[in-house]
């Protein structure tokens, strides 16, 4: 990865829409001397996105933006990240496809967590489709973003085992805890910690 780290810390932004549990995770990483990143920005394109809460408890700036027009949105985003310096991104549970034009904007420099075992699952109800194709294992997994939806190039990836009892809900629930150790570690990884 071409970002260095130098004596300050990456100033990074996370793209949200709902609860972000990862977020307030990796606001907690960020604030841990070994972290290479601090998080500067959060932006969502939902204003009732639970996760907000985390910029008004770590003061952390927001931004909700409108995306009944993408390319303006996608413009807006594009001038905020300018704005605040911001050298990576970090999507976490942004329900928003960003376009191949934002991508090569920020190329290289834009994670995601997805709640699957890449390839596999690509899109929606990643453990409903676990589930019914009887897999022994789900999990999740931090890959740079691409110009095609869950796609870009593998981090890091951690496997859950699936129980009989399971349903789509309670192997969420697992698979999210270790989410929350996976994307700290995805970052320590990208810059060789
Ligand atoms: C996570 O399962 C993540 O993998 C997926 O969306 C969910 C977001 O959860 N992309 P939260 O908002 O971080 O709690």
């Amino acid at each position: 990865m071409v970002l260095s780290t130098g004596t300050n810390k990456i100033k990074t932004a996370l793209f949200i829409s709902g609860k972000g549990s990862n977020l307030k995770s990796l606001i907690k990483f960020s604030k841990l001397k070994k972290s290479p990143i601090s998080i500067n920005l959060i932006i969502t394109n939902n204003k009732l996105a639970k996760g907000l809460k985390y910029a008004r408890i770590f003061q952390i700036k927001k931004k909700i933006i409108n995306f009944k027009n993408e390319e303006i949105a996608e413009k807006k985003i594009l001038n905020e990240l300018e704005k605040n310096k911001i050298k990576l991104v970090c999507l976490a549970g942004f329900m928003k496809i960003l376009s191949k034009n934002f991508v090569k904007n920020f190329k290289g420099k834009i994670l995601n967590i997805h709640p699957s075992l890449l390839p596999k699952y690509k899109g929606l109800n990643t453990h409903k489709r676990a589930l019914e194709n009887k897999d022994k294992y789900s999990g999740c997994t931090v890959h740079f973003v691409n110009s095609n939806l869950d796609s870009g190039k593998i981090i890091l990836q951690k496997r859950v085992r699936i129980l009989k009892k399971d349903t789509a809900d309670s192997l969420a629930k697992r698979v999210l805890a270790q989410e929350h150790k996976l994307y700290p570690n995805a970052i320590l990884k990208i810059f060789n910690l």
